[in-house]
């Protein structure tokens, strides 16, 4: 290519508008919010990085099959459009639609976990984790060393501890029904898994006769780095290197509001015929007859398109040094991000940018609501507001403090980027300003979602 400039594999179509606003607008907006970003109007948001999930804008061909669908509320052809076009990339068996994500989780693990049972995962999503927790289980993660550092420039930081793994397997196979991988690790700060390390995650999975299952949510991302990254796959197509991460796994979870590239769907799938009768039975409970799952058929058809779109090696490209884009120049600018940069999003490292704020008092929190005052960038805290919290009620600091800015999927231009950029420039020159918070109220269980914090006295 003799260009550097990599563009939007893209044109505009249709635009929404961004509503502008002041300081002294957003200041009041938050503390109405009780300094939680998920209490905003999104209208008193002007660029919306809280999540890449169901953000992203669907694509001419997406928009066309919705048109196509197929409301029937058994047997829809949308739904065989939809399952024909998941089994392509991933060959399983039994491919069971849901609402999103999370509802597959909980299908799943009300299926096959429960007291006494453990789940090891590399780094189990809030969802995941509340999911398997629910049924009483033990959620347990399994990160590798390079993980916690996060200056560490490795190149799959994605990657489980299989030594660990193989430790724990050895005590307790007996209690564990499924091992987890999340591709890409997003709690870990979006980054990557090696089909090496899949592999060997499989090898001792096999040895301990315990299934492995995907949670899949940015695979095309993951594999797209395996292609850069790992050696001896340069040059080879996404499809086939997800073909492949699929052979290596007896079933995955699945939320279509990532690389799904759609707002709304979700699947899990599976080989084994008896598991997948019982997540049948239960989808039926809660979400709807097992050819459309708590979706509408044009859903399934968005999602069938989607994932026909998100293995282009343009898009791929495009998404994943667009992500790069920010991070480089964050790094340029010395504002301490989770290195190197994820697929999906920038994570900041708060604890790294705020060393006057110790962890329970949130300093991903005071980074976020910083970053909203000043320019309406809403990230999202990753840490010890989302983790801090153990089942009995105590707290402890999370393995780290990080504000995420996600990026929706072919929602933002560059422009908007850069305006991220400045906006980030501009409160890390006041870091050390910034004051620490407090919760005043907060739910039992994933309580980010709807806490109240208060800021305190600065010191
Ligand atoms: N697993 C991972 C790795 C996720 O990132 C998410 C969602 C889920 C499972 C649950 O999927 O939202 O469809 O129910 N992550 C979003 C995020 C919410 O902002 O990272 P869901």
């Amino acid at each position: 290519m003799p260009f550097r400039t990599i563009i939007e594999p893209f044109r505009i179509h249709s635009v929404e508008p961004l509503r502008m606003s002041t300081p002294q607008h957003r200041k009041k907006a938050i503390a109405e919010a009780g300094y939680n970003l998920f209490a905003l109007h999104s209208d008193d948001v002007m660029i919306d990085l809280l999540t890449d999930s169901g953000t992203g804008a669907m694509s001419r061909d997406q928009w066309a099959g919705i048109q196509r669908g197929d409301e029937s509320y058994a047997g829809s052809p949308s739904f065989y459009r939809f399952a024909d076009s998941v089994r392509d990339l991933f060959p399983f068996r039994h491919v069971i639609p849901t609402h999103q994500g999370r509802a597959a989780e909980k299908i799943l693990f009300s299926a096959i976990a429960g007291p006494g049972k453990a789940v090891p995962n590399n780094t189990h999503f809030d969802t995941t984790r509340a999911n398997v927790e629910a049924t009483g289980a033990e959620a347990i993660d399994l990160p590798c060393a390079e993980a916690a550092d996060p200056a560490a420039a490795h190149p799959f930081k994605g990657n489980m501890d299989v030594a660990a793994l193989d430790v724990l397997l050895r005590k307790r196979a007996a209690d564990v029904p499924v091992v987890f991988v999340t591709i890409t690790n997003n709690s870990g700060g979006g980054q990557p898994v090696s089909l090496a390390n899949l592999r060997a995650v499989r090898e001792v999975c096999t040895r301990h006769g315990v299934p492995l299952f995907l949670d899949a949510c940015r695979f095309a991302e993951n594999a797209w780095f395996i292609r850069e990254r790992e050696a001896g796959q340069h040059g080879r197509s996404v499809r086939d290197i997800v073909r492949d991460i699929a052979a290596l796994a007896d079933g995955m979870t699945m939320s279509a509001k990532k690389d799904g590239l759609a707002n709304i769907g979700g699947w899990l799938a599976m080989n084994d015929d008896d598991w997948a009768a019982r997540c049948r039975n239960l989808l039926i409970l809660t979400e709807g007859f097992t050819t459309y799952g708590g979706l509408a058929g044009r859903d399934l058809e968005a999602i069938a398109q989607g994932l026909r779109e998100v293995v282009h090696h343009d898009y791929l490209q495009y998404r994943i040094r667009s992500t790069a884009y920010l991070g480089e120049a964050l790094t340029r600018l010395d504002i301490p991000i989770v290195q190197p940069t994820g697929g999906h999003a920038v994570y900041l490292d708060a604890r790294a940018l705020l060393p006057h704020i110790p962890p329970l008092r949130y300093p991903g929190q005071a980074l976020a609501v910083a970053l909203y005052e000043a320019g309406g960038v809403r990230g999202c805290e990753i840490g010890t507001v989302m983790f801090g919290r153990q089942p009995d009620g105590s707290e402890r600091p999370a393995a780290l403090d990080l504000v995420r800015l996600a990026i929706p999927r072919r929602t933002y231009t560059q422009s908007h980027i850069d305006y991220v950029i400045e906006v980030c420039a501009d409160v890390a020159a006041r870091a050390a300003a910034l004051p620490g918070y407090r919760i005043i109220e907060q739910a039992p269980a994933l309580r980010h979602f709807t806490a109240r914090f208060e800021p305190l006295p600065a010191q």
